[in-house]
């Protein structure tokens, strides 16, 4: 177990409780928690102006307690001791990296819970959380949620990315949580040598281990891509128009790639300094607009052609559709391990408000909120 901070589950709770007794009076909604800042009255941790502000209250959903999940025999042993670097060390330890954010929580559990549910060798598995507020409160919910699960959250620096980003470049409604990928290497203990990045608009439905086992050849990434994709779009005419810029592609046949999944090589991704190749890109962004995009074109710029193709099964992606159009989007022809709500509509949403497309019925059975949560009223 790589967290067992009974203490802190105790202090959430009283704090659950103690807001419950209030909650009448002042919840708007069943579900409008104040942050443990607001109620401690603990000194801001982040600069103003660094990522939304949440002081209006987040949504904090109650989840219930998911069952344990055992190794089958056929799974390698990873030595158990109390040593936390014993088990992230070990060579046999499966390390998937996600972000974790108020907004999607649902979606992350939901995404955790499916990964446990097929893997053969849960045990295994360690989750490797990136979170740029409240750390310690969505620490205390994995473990409520997932009291066997190896996991350890990571508090992510926003200002990392907000000084490379000008505001007025950055998409008004980005998280900065979207860059996190970019900062794995420099964050996760040097001995982890590869890493699955997901996003958590997902779900897996098939064992996470065969994704792991990917040979990624000479290249320090792979996804699936998708080569009928036209790549002018990515980027600005600005860009296409400067060959210093647009030499980047030359010799190459780039084709888009999602990075909400993708296996990645960490040393090779240390040894090419990889983040300082992408925050180059950004300064260059920072200074003439070359894509209109986030976090994804940097990614296209330095991988681009230069990815480890990963079969389509792995990111069906597309599923969140255009909610605001009512489209619903249907299943990709072939075999589906993981399932990807990529686009404006989330099922959690879709199912809350009534609106929901036929894919959202695989997503439902992971969707770990309490049911008395929503019977709250
Ligand atoms: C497990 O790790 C401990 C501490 O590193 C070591 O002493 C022990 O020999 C290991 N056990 C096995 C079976 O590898
Ligand atoms: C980005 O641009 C802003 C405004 O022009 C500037 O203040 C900032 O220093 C730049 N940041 C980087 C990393 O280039
Ligand atoms: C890609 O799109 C651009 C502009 O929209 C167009 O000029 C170009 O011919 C397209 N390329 C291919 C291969 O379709
Ligand atoms: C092309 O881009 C490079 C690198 O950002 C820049 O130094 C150069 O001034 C640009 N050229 C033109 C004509 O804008």
């Amino acid at each position: 177990m790589v967290h067992r901070s009974v203490s802190t589950i105790t202090s959430l709770s009283i704090i659950l409780l103690t807001f419950s007794a209030l909650a009448t009076a002042v919840r708007p909604s069943p579900f409008d928690f104040p942050a443990r800042a607001e109620l401690h009255s603990e000194p801001a941790l982040h600069s103003q102006g660094s990522g939304p502000q949440y002081s209006s209250g987040p949504e904090w959903p109650e989840f219930r307690e998911a069952p344990a999940f055992r190794n089958g025999k056929q799974c390698a042993f990873v030595n158990r001791t109390e040593n936390e670097l014993d088990h992230i060390c070990d060579r046999n330890s499966v390390h998937i990296a996600m972000t974790l954010d108020v907004k999607y929580l649902r979606g992350s559990m939901a995404a955790v819970f499916s990964i446990l549910k097929h893997t053969a060798c849960p045990e295994n598995v360690i989750f490797h959380f990136f979170a740029a507020d409240r750390d310690e409160q969505l620490r205390s919910l994995i473990f409520s949620t997932f009291p066997f699960l190896r996991f350890k959250v990571y508090h992510f620096d926003e200002a990392l990315v907000n000084l490379r980003i000008s505001p007025s470049v950055r998409p008004a409604l980005e998280h900065p949580l979207n860059y996190a990928r970019s900062y794995l290497a420099d964050i996760l203990e040097p001995c982890i040598q590869r890493v699955i990045y997901l996003d958590s608009d997902l779900i897996v439905v098939d064992d996470i281990v065969k994704l792991w086992g990917t040979r990624l050849g000479p290249y320090a990434i792979g996804a699936p891509e998708y080569c009928h994709t036209n790549m002018t779009k990515y980027f600005t005419n600005a860009f296409w128009q400067n060959r210093t810029l647009s030499r980047t592609f030359d010799g190459k046949k780039p084709c888009y790639f999602n990075t909400g999944v993708m296996v990645m090589d960490m040393t090779k991704w240390r040894t090419e300094n990889y983040r300082a190749v992408i925050e180059q890109w950004m300064g260059v962004q920072n200074r003439t607009r070359i894509y209109d995009l986030g976090s994804l074109p940097p990614f296209l710029l330095v991988f681009g052609g230069s990815v480890e193709p990963i079969d389509h099964r792995w990111n069906q992606h597309g599923l969140g559709g255009d909610n605001l159009e009512g489209k619903c989007r249907p299943l990709h022809p072939g075999p589906v391990s993981l399932l990807h709500w990529s686009g404006k509509g989330k099922p959690w949403i879709r199912i809350d408000q009534r609106k929901t497309c036929p894919v959202d019925s695989l997503w439902a059975p992971y969707d770990l909120l309490q049911p008395s949560a929503l019977s709250y009223q």
